[in-house]
């Protein structure tokens, strides 16, 4: 039978899901799959991008775990694509590669000021509160107001994150540096500010209701936003069942009293982002926005009224944005690797032999969890197809790779490390009653992996 040895690198949702189904599927050929990502753990965002308050989503994780302790895939944690291994290495070793890399910086916003001192991006704020290794320890929360730009369901989390009571998470995995973050933290209000109207909102019914359940906290709406429409925004809100729910949880809210709660939360819609004004020396004092209304196209055109709200910080939550790729095509618009149908192509549309993509590196960082699994099979179906393409390793053997990696000095990670280390984690939220307390330092997860 014909060998396929693959390389997977990124072993999020994407990678993972691609193993599995090329795993089960195929039986054209003896597959055997090394899966690679840098951090010591798998399952990307599920576990550095999920809010720790969503324990039924990071639950998804014990699905892809079964997939990983099936046993059949072989995971090398700790390697990074680019320095720990190249795709000349991945030539000698394997048939072919699917990158599912992911993105996992935020996308650039275009104003003055964005570069100040407390203006951050969404994605550094979640990699702190998630307790990424590459990331600070502390955050600083030391002022009242902060604003948050975007209308998606990252925006939705790190509104809750900076409102939400620091005890209110002690439930969950936060590692004792967040926690300890949030607990002195000044914030008292959060102002989420989207470009469009309650009709265009990116962001979901679930997610937007947990807002006003949040404990000591007010949402604040204003009549004005409401006031604006057009009759793209109200048959939208006639006939699509999310933008009518979102629209009448905001208008249950309109009506609600304000004052109880020691933080508010503030939506404004209909606001454009224009300026971060402040200083280098002071930082961040305040978000300039220039009222919007509708197009009648979907868009917004500015109505000339400029507003400013005195913030302290601002979170740009305007999406996520990839990274290219050591010797891999890249697409620095879209911030993915160019593609057709996962087959990736270079700058003259021509496919490259032997090389993949899957999961928001392939798409752009828009879409569920769930969607990376049609993503992958897509994908998969040329992998597999595309077998007249395939690279002849010279080096085809299961263990030539791991002694490149050692020859190396590559302290890579492997299953059963991962399972010391989930243990080790298990085993910190015990004395608490917590299901896990995670560890953020890369060499603390590292010795756990050894089973230190
Ligand atoms: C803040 C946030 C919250 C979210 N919450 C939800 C939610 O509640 N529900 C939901 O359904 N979806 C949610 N999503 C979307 C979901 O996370 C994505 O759909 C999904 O994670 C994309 O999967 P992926 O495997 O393509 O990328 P990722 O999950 O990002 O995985 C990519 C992996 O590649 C690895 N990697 C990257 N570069 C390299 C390299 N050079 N070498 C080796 N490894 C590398 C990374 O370490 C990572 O493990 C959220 C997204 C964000 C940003
Ligand atoms: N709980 C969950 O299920 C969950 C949690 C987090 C993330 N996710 C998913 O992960 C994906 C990514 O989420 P995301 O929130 O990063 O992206 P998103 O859904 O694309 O939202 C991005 C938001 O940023 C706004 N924006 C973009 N550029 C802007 C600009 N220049 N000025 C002002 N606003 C700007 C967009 O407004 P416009 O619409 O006007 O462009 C939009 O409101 C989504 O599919 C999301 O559903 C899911």
């Amino acid at each position: 039978m014909t060998k396929l040895r693959l390389a997977i690198v990124g072993a999020g949702p994407a990678g993972i899901y691609a193993a599995d189904i090329i795993l089960k599927a195929e039986k054209q050929f003896d597959v055997s799959i090394d899966l690679f990502d840098h951090l010591p753990a798998p399952y990307g965002l599920v576990r550095y991008g999920v809010a720790p308050d969503h324990p039924r989503i990071k639950g998804i994780i014990n699905a892809l775990r079964e997939v990983l302790d099936r046993g059949d895939i072989r995971l090398f944690g700790n390697v990074h694509y680019g320095t720990d291994l190249t795709l000349a290495d991945l030539k000698q070793h394997y048939n072919a590669v699917i990158f599912a890399t992911g993105a996992v910086r935020d996308a650039s916003l275009d104003i003055p000021g964005i570069d100040l001192p407390r203006s951050y991006g969404a994605a550094e704020f979640v990699n702190w509160y998630d307790g990424h290794p590459d990331f600070p320890r502390e955050w600083p929360l030391d002022t009242s107001s902060v604003a948050v730009i975007g209308n998606g369901n990252v925006a939705l989390d790190v509104a809750r994150m900076l409102a939400k009571h620091a005890d209110d998470l002690l439930t969950t995995e936060i590692p004792a540096n967040v926690y300890s973050g949030l607990k002195a933290s000044a914030v008292t209000d959060v102002h989420v500010f989207g470009r469009r109207g309650p009709a265009q909102v990116k962001f979901t019914p679930l997610e937007l209701r947990e807002l006003g359940e949040l404990n000591d906290v007010d949402m604040v709406l204003y009549d004005e936003d409401f006031e604006v429409t057009d009759a793209a925004s109200e048959a939208a809100i006639a006939t699509n069942k999310q933008v009518m729910v979102i629209n009448r949880v905001l208008n249950s809210w309109r009506t609600r009293s304000v004052g109880e709660a020691s933080r508010r939360l503030h939506l404004h819609f209909w606001s454009r982002p224009l300026e971060v004004v402040g200083s280098p020396e002071a930082g961040v004092q305040a978000l300039r926005y220039e009222r919007t209304e509708p197009d009648g196209e979907g868009g917004v055109r500015g109505t000339g009224e400029i507003r400013e709200v005195p913030v302290q910080a601002v979170y740009r939550a305007v999406g996520y944005f990839g990274s290219p790729l050591d010797g891999i095509p890249f697409d620095e618009h879209r911030g993915v690797i160019p593609n057709r149908e996962g087959q990736v192509i270079d700058d003259n549309d021509q496919v490259v032999p032997g090389v993949f993509a899957t999961g928001w590196i392939k798409r752009g960082p828009v879409g569920l969890i769930g969607h990376t699994k049609s993503d992958a099979m897509e994908t998969i179906s040329h992998v597999i197809n595309g077998q007249a393409d395939w690279w002849s390793p010279s080096h085809p053997s299961p263990e030539s790779v791991v002694e490149l990696l050692e020859s190396r000095g590559v302290e890579y990670t492997d299953l059963s490390g991962w399972h010391n280390l989930d243990e080790a984690e298990k085993a910190l939220g015990a004395p608490e009653g917590r299901e896990r307390i995670k560890l953020v330092d890369r060499d603390d997860m590292l010795r756990a992996a050894r089973g230190a």
